[in-house]
């Protein structure tokens, strides 16, 4: 057959498409194959192998899923998901992974917000740890082994089964997993007395790019130190962690206390701005802002005070009525109780059994798109009231701001102690988010774009240079690492100050040591210099 000079090109083209695209279908099952017998060499069972085919692959990939967002635009769905009941069946995943070039890509919680632990560009398949989720609490060293594939609800619960005194400081919402939260740092309701999950790592196991297992004596300081909030992802895959738990009091104090415009909002938020980050350590004052209608029916703004006390309520009050009587608290609007209710108060699970702790599989339908900033300077009123306006764009109760309060002990550590650098110097957090249903999905650009319009907004009033972001509320419009190739330092540097500040270069430089080609990857995961 006789090929014209001009249709060379498209032949050349399509005869790419069809090799790359049988190589690849070659490629998947060679490596399934390669599983296969990984997994009988050691001894393992391969029903923790899901492809397609499988009559349960829909239900293991969707149950940990808490945005569909990203699921809905990706064109991608793993070929294969292994739920690794022992080390060695990652190991074999791993070497698998390598000889047929398919990528790795590991879920615990599965509440990445842009779905990187479910979702990539190119062919792939998940490691995802649910089985791996044993705790065991040491009460006389005040110590505890969780593996990864455990949630925080299974940790909270697992540790007040066993103490009454002894706590973690973590994140709030039940089903996020220890996996993807203590890598990324970990904030939570006794942040400003205890600090964040990651600063109470002391040992870790963790599998490196070639199969190895280490502990902290073997990893070694630098990598030690990496895995304390420099990301999950990049460094290995982490089987358990070790930490130190914290001791509280028999009783703590709650409250969720709410003030509308008519109630003067504007002025008490204002004001909370120079009292969050000051006041006694003990007490966390999270402010939860949204657009609401008001009982004549009218739009205004509710300012929710959900708050965490760690003492008795004849405690607290003097401490409220001396820096911030503006809220006007009385001991109507607080509840005592032991600490483990009080993480179901926070999770909106109030008066219900401790069990629901241990509920991993909430199906959620929600889309959501979330984003983060630092604080370090009070907005002024009339910048909190443009922020009211942004609010009434979207419906009722979509939209939300979290102002989360630093100060404590976050400002006694210092910034290069871990990866997370977000010390002292910051008053406080704010997570923007905003959530729609699968229904109004086709207007998702709409929101999107609300989003983006309030954080470009925002700029004059938060960090700069960098402009600061929270590593697990990731977003991917901050930035990310080019999807074919290798991406260059300079490229990943456009997001990978804003989430760790100068300690990025020394993630940089340990990643190059311990992953040098770039094995554990995804679009925000630190690059290699070798690769450059
Ligand atoms: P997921 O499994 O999606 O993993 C997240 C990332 O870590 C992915 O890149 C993944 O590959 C990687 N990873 C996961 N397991 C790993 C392992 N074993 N080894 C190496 N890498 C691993 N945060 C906070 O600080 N305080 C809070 O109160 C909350 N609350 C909250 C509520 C809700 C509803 C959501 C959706 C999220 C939060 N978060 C939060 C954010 C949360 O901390 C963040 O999304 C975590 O990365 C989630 O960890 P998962 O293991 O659940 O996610």
């Amino acid at each position: 057959m006789q090929i014209s000079g001009s249709l060379f090109p498209i032949f050349l083209f399509l005869a790419f498409i069809l090799i790359s695209g049988a190589s690849s279908a070659h490629n998947k099952n060679d490596f399934l194959e390669c599983l296969n017998l990984q997994f009988q060499k050691s001894n393992s069972e391969t029903d923790s192998i899901y492809t397609a085919q499988n009559a349960s692959y829909s239900s293991v990939l969707q149950s940990t899923i808490r945005n569909q967002r990203p699921a809905s635009n990706s064109r991608q769905r793993p070929f294969v998901i292994i739920t690794p009941e022992h080390e060695s069946q990652i190991q074999a995943a791993i070497y698998c992974s390598k000889k047929y070039g398919i990528q790795l890509k590991v879920r615990s919680g599965g509440h990445d917000y842009e779905g990187l632990s479910y979702i990539s560009q190119t062919p792939f398949f998940i490691v995802d740890m649910r089985n791996l989720r044993s705790i065991s609490i040491d009460t006389e060293k005040n110590t505890a082994w969780v593996q990864t594939g455990a949630t925080l609800g299974e940790l909270y619960y697992t540790i007040a089964e066993k103490s009454k005194t002894l706590a973690f400081t973590a994140g709030v919402c039940p089903t996020v997993g220890v996996g993807g939260h203590f890598s990324g740092g970990g904030y939570g309701m006794m942040s400003r007395k205890h600090g964040i999950a990651a600063d109470h790592i002391i040992d870790a196991k963790l599998i490196d790019a070639n199969g190895q297992i280490h502990d902290r004596e073997s990893m070694g300081e630098d990598l030690f130190w990496a895995i304390r909030g420099g990301g999950g992802t990049s460094f290995g895959i982490v089987v358990s962690f070790k930490v130190k738990l914290i001791v509280i009091p028999e009783t703590v104090t709650v409250f969720n206390v709410t003030r509308t415009l008519d109630q003067n909002a504007t002025q008490i938020v204002h004001r909370w701005q120079y009292v969050a980050d000051k006041i006694d350590d003990n007490l966390l004052l999270r402010l939860f802002l949204r657009s609401i209608n008001s009982s004549n029916g009218k739009r205004t703004i509710g300012a929710f005070f959900t708050s965490l006390y760690l003492g008795p309520v004849d405690d607290l009050l003097p401490i409220m009525q001396e820096k911030f009587p503006e809220l006007g608290l009385v001991k109507e609007d607080c509840t005592e109780m032991p600490w483990i209710e009080s993480t179901l108060f926070f999770a909106g699970f109030q008066g219900e059994s401790p069990d629901v702790l241990l509920n991993r599989t909430q199906v959620s339908t929600l889309y959501f798109k979330g984003k983060s900033d630092y604080v370090k300077q009070p907005i002024p009123e009339y910048g909190l009231k443009s922020i009211w306006k942004f609010l009434n764009e979207e419906d009722v109760n979509r939209a939300e701001l979290q102002f989360s309060p630093y100060g404590g002990i976050i400002d006694d550590i210092s910034e290069s102690e871990i990866p997370f650098p977000h010390r002292s110097g910051n008053i406080f957090m704010i997570h923007y988010s905003l959530g729609w249903s699968e229904e109004e999905n086709a207007d998702s650009q709409r929101h999107i774009n609300w989003i983006r319009r309030l954080y470009s907004f925002m700029a004059r009033y938060v960090s700069k240079s960098p402009r600061n972001a929270y590593f697990n509320y990731r977003d991917l419009d901050i930035g990310m690492n080019k999807i074919e190739g290798n991406t260059s330092y300079k490229q990943a540097s456009v997001w990978g100050f804003k989430y760790f500040d100068n300690n990025f270069r020394r993630l940089v430089h340990i990643k190059n040591k311990v992953d040098p080609t770039n094995f554990f990857r995804n679009e925000q995961s630190i690059p290699p210099v070798s690769l450059w």
